[in-house]
């Protein structure tokens, strides 16, 4: 049997709606998958919140991914697939992306079919069609590769690996109450942004890259902060998320933003200061205070992407 083991990610990062995510070493889905006779593809599910999510493969993200690789591989055989879901479902955490890849890498292993790394990720972006409705790569391109990876061209799909900084640390505060669907996170985005506008986001995204690529912790956070169009939409959705923000920002955080979606929020810290339990604790104090109750936690970033192994 083959095993795959892929991260929670944060997609977005402030101004790069759907082009740069991030592993985080928080949380992982497992995948196991046998190759049994006979046709089809059906989905087991374990392990936390997995009551919402759908067993039938072709509304399950696992399920399309499995269904994509046997259509490319030109294979036709019986796939079990044993999901162990360790990363919160509907929370911004790319859930359903970690599910995605962890599926793509242990079925094309376990059918010994040799797909490209970009392959492997426009299949996994395929799964994100049950969630979101839209084949987005921004979680499913870190969960495989690890470390921050940006989407350089959709079609043909492009993406490119950055090492995180050694002393960035994130705090999260997820919210327990105030589950979304992605597909309702993105009807709330304009259609249309101006010239200015998009000068603007331009520039924002530019500075989060120059971060990344110097190791420059507090570009990386002031660009985190700087979305003025999709976090702008979103805040509309989550009750206490611009105070949330504004508390991390206080309590010595080097940026905040909503973690892909929401309603999670991510905020940079720099761990040789010491304050990112402070943070993380002044955002669930703020989201509290409007009456939304959160989990709190504190991780790096994850340098290696999916792990594959046979048991
Ligand atoms: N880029 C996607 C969005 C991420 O913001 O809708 C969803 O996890």
């Amino acid at each position: 049997m083959i095993v795959a083991k892929a991260p929670a990610t944060s997609a977005n990062l402030g101004p790069g709606f759907d082009v740069i995510g991030v592993a985080l070493d928080l949380a992982y889905d497992e995948v196991e998958v046998e190759v049994m006779d006979g046709e089809g593809v059906e989905i087991e599910l374990e392990g936390i919140e997995t009551t919402q999510i759908p067993k039938d493969p072709e509304k399950n993200s696992a399920g399309l991914v499995a269904r994509e690789v046997l259509r490319r591989g030109r294979v036709k055989t019986h796939l079990k697939i044993r999901i162990k879901k360790g990363v919160p479902q509907g929370v911004g955490l790319g859930s359903s992306a970690a599910s995605a890849s962890a599926t793509a890498v242990a079925v094309a292993r376990a059918l010994g079919l040799s797909l490209s790394t970009s392959e492997l990720i426009e299949i996994a972006s395929q799964g994100e069609i049950a969630s979101s409705g839209v084949a987005h790569a921004d979680n499913v391109a870190p969960s495989i590769l690890g470390g921050f990876v940006a989407i350089l061209s959709y079609s043909p799909l492009v993406v490119e690996k950055f090492m995180p900084p050694e002393h960035l640390e994130f705090a999260l505060a997820i919210p327990k109450n105030l589950k979304k669907t992605t597909e309702r996170a993105r009807a709330v985005l304009p259609k249309n942004i101006g010239l200015r506008e998009h000068v603007e986001a331009m520039a924002s995204y530019s500075m989060l890259l120059t971060g990344i690529v110097r190791g420059d912790l507090k570009l990386i956070g002031k660009a985190m902060s700087s979305d003025a169009i999709v976090e702008v939409a979103r805040a509309k959705l989550y009750p206490g998320f611009l105070k949330a923000k504004e508390a991390a920002i206080k309590a010595g955080a080097l940026g905040a933003t909503l973690s892909g979606a929401g309603p999670t929020i991510i905020a940079a810290t720099d761990a040789r200061q010491g304050n990112s339990w402070g943070v993380a604790e002044a955002m669930k104090k703020a989201y509290e205070e409007e009456g939304v109750e959160c989990l709190i936690a504190v991780c790096k970033p994850r340098v290696e992407g999916v792990e594959v192994f046979e048991k």
